[in-house]
């Protein structure tokens, strides 16, 4: 999988480890800034971001605030966007399976790297199951 990855200021320090855990289970990643902790908008970061994955719908995008909220609140005023916050495995593997979900956050002063793991885990290894669940997603936009 190709991945978009796009944080805030609250985000930037755990990124490293993202790209990191992504790129040693073969999957792309694309750094989509910023590259220092200086204090940044998370919209900027979360549009900048669903640009890219509407461009090209064979990819996804993980972005990381300090919760995640404001991320997902951001991304989903994209239209094709289904940008899902997460917590833990359970929830990345939901978003996956049954809400189609194409856009990962989360919060850096949330989770642990640990909890990120396996939240990463979950989300790549999850298909979308579907039948019943892509008609719900279909009546996600209005
Ligand atoms: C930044 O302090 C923080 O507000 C931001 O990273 C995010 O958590 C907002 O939702």
């Amino acid at each position: 999988m190709k991945f978009f990855i796009a944080t805030d200021h609250a985000g930037v320090a755990i990124k490293p480890n993202i790209i990191a855990m992504l790129e040693q289970r073969g999957h792309t990643v694309i750094d989509l800034g910023p590259s220092n902790a200086d204090r940044v908008d998370y919209p900027d970061f979360a549009h900048k971001l669903c640009t890219q994955v509407l461009a090209d719908a064979s990819t996804q995008g993980i972005l990381i605030c300090g919760t995640g909220i404001g991320m997902s609140l951001s991304a989903n005023k994209h239209t094709g966007i289904r940008a899902a916050l997460v917590h833990d495995a359970y929830t990345a593997s939901m978003a996956r399976a049954h809400n189609d979900a194409n856009v990962l956050c989360f919060g850096e002063r949330v989770v642990g790297l640990g909890v990120c793991e396996s939240i990463l885990d979950a989300w790549c290894n999850t298909p979308f199951e579907g039948g019943r669940h892509a008609q719900r997603v279909a009546k996600i936009e209005v």
